[in-house]
């Protein structure tokens, strides 16, 4: 079955998703490595700050989303995952589609974080047009890194309403590493002079 054919939806989680989510990732890879369980895996779904989505295909749930859009650097995707039965039906890359979609609206930068031994992910995000841009060593647990990836739309100063600011006007109060009025007095009074130098 390919989710292309199937009507994919994604819409915000309810208590439920939550715990059906949780089961997922509590029996799943890269979770069981991580040694993530459920109890975490709650927690992160419950988090207020986090945007969680279920991801449906032909109106049942096949997957779900995590994404934090506070972050400093740009919109990150914390968790995608999909049902065990669903995976390799092109459900994951639909929800990553949206995903960036959502964050691109309003950020330059998608990020996500893929574990070292994950590379049937890490072949997916490489694919999606996602490039490696750091390593965080021993990250979740010891012998295991996080590969940190990055899909842009380019630099930050293009976005409408974030170019770099005008220098501000000078101030008026002198201060200690400013020249001191009488030395700049001096220097507009020579440059006034000859300017007015007769041709
Ligand atoms: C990774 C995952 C979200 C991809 O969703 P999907 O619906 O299976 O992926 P799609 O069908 O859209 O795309 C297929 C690609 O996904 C990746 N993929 C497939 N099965 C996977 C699996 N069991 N685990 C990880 N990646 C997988 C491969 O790159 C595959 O491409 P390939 O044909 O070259 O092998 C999903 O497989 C999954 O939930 N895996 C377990 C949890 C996980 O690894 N989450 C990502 C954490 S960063």
């Amino acid at each position: 079955m390919s989710a292309e054919a199937d009507e994919i939806d994604i819409r915000s989680m309810r208590a439920l998703d939550g715990a059906w989510a949780a089961d997922i990732m509590a029996r799943s890879e890269p979770w069981l490595t991580l040694r993530r369980g459920r109890a975490d895996a709650l927690k992160l779904l419950r988090n207020r700050r986090k945007q969680c989505f279920i991801v449906r295909s032909g109106g049942e749930r096949a997957g779900f989303l995590v994404l934090d859009l506070n972050g400093p650097l740009g919109g990150y995707i914390q968790t995608i995952g999909v049902a065990p039965e669903m995976r390799g039906c092109g459900v994951g890359s639909a929800a990553l589609r949206w995903a960036e979609a959502r964050i691109f609206k309003t950020h330059r930068n998608v990020l996500l974080c893929v574990s070292s031994f994950n590379r049937d992910a890490q072949r997916l995000y490489r694919r999606a047009g996602y490039e490696v841009v750091g390593r965080l060593r021993d990250y979740v647990v010891a012998g295991h890194d996080e590969i940190l990836m990055r899909k842009t739309l380019g630099p930050l100063s293009t976005l409408e309403g974030s170019r770099p600011r005008e220098p501000r006007p000078a101030r008026t109060r002198a201060l200690p590493f400013a020249r001191s009025t009488t030395q700049r007095t001096r220097r507009a009074t020579e440059k006034n002079q000859r300017q007015k130098k007769p041709l």
